[in-house]
């Protein structure tokens, strides 16, 4: 029997899971993200030997040397930027995510996300509730069409290309693509064309969107120069995590009238957000949920632990990550 730390309340399917095979689970009580200090304590309080965190929780090596029994980190997540990977490796310690179940979650929310924002939906919403529609207007609220249109996607893993597939086949959007290679899976499920050069997917873009992971060489990827050379017309649009963009650049660029909109999942510094994104109509901002469906985030419970109690028995998990 293993002695398990959910650093917060998740649903409940993968708690059964490690529960029936005998192994006692602890999650934190705090109804919030634990700070670093409670984190400590909490990770330091009894003899762990592992931790399914999310990705709102830095598990750094301080956190591992309170830890001292520790062979796994299961993230609630696919992303896993809030895990130092060489501290984990250095200590032999298991990380793992949660890819695969989220992928079609995510592409359905960019969809939507790609759709309230160039069809300025959230706009349009609060102005009708707000009682100021006063009868249909041939100007009222101009959006722009998708169909015919160029999309940009930046990462042609699974989500940029499950976002590729569903946009060309619903909206008859030409597809390009940016990524460290070119990915033979995206382009045998969708007509698109890779780009080497990001500066040309972004300038030849109607809307971009983003895909990829979070670390060294795409921390703002999508920086003032980048937005510079995307046409005054275009849209962007981030379900992947907030520092691949500089925001403030971006606020700017909104600001100025150089991007036509925004649609917004993640931010730089979340829960925060740059000053003055949050005046601009023409952003269309969520609270981080491109994953939040039930299906998906009960999906996510069971694989985290799947994970854990794989590393708990001596075996490799599915998915482990380097
Ligand atoms: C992830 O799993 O990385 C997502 O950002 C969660 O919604």
């Amino acid at each position: 029997m293993a002695l398990i730390f959910v650093t917060r309340k998740i649903p409940v399917a993968g708690i059964s899971l490690l529960q029936a095979a005998g192994h006692e689970v602890v999650v934190s009580e705090k109804d919030g993200v634990l700070t670093p200090e409670e984190l400590l304590a909490a990770v330091s309080s009894r003899p762990y030997d592992a931790i399914l965190s999310l990705l709102t929780d830095t598990i750094d090596g301080a956190v591992m040397n309170a830890a001292p029994q520790l062979r796994i980190v299961a993230n609630y997540a696919v992303g896993y930027n809030n895990i130092d990977l060489a501290a984990a490796k250095e200590r032999g310690v298991l990380v793992t995510n949660t890819p695969g179940v989220l992928t079609d979650t995510v592409a359905e929310f960019t969809v939507a996300l790609i759709l309230a924002t160039v069809k300025r939906l959230p706009e349009a919403d609060a102005y009708t509730r707000a009682g100021k529609y006063e009868g249909w207007a041939p100007e009222l609220f101009l959006g722009s069409d998708l169909a015919g249109k160029t999309l940009g996607i930046i990462g042609g893993g699974r989500i940029g290309s499950g976002v590729a597939r569903r946009m060309q086949a619903a909206f008859g959007m030409k597809v390009i693509y940016a990524d460290i290679a070119p990915s033979p899976a995206l382009e045998a499920e969708v007509s698109c064309t890779y780009c080497a050069s990001l500066e040309e997917l972004l300038v030849q873009s109607d809307v971009v969107s983003l895909h990829v992971p979070l670390n060294e060489a795409t921390h703002h990827l999508i920086n003032a120069e980048r937005l510079a050379l995307m046409k005054p017309s275009a849209y962007l649009v981030n379900t992947a995590r907030g520092p691949v963009v500089d925001e403030a650049a971006l606020v700017a660029a909104l600001q100025a009238g150089t991007l036509r909109g925004a649609g917004l999942d993640v931010f730089e510094a979340e829960p925060a957000l740059a000053p003055g994104l949050a005046e601009l109509p023409q952003a269309v901002l969520a609270p981080h949920i491109a994953s939040a469906s039930t299906e998906t985030r009960t999906k996510m419970s069971e694989i985290a632990g799947h994970n854990l109690i794989a590393a708990l028995t001596g075996e490799q998990p599915e998915n482990v990550v380097e």
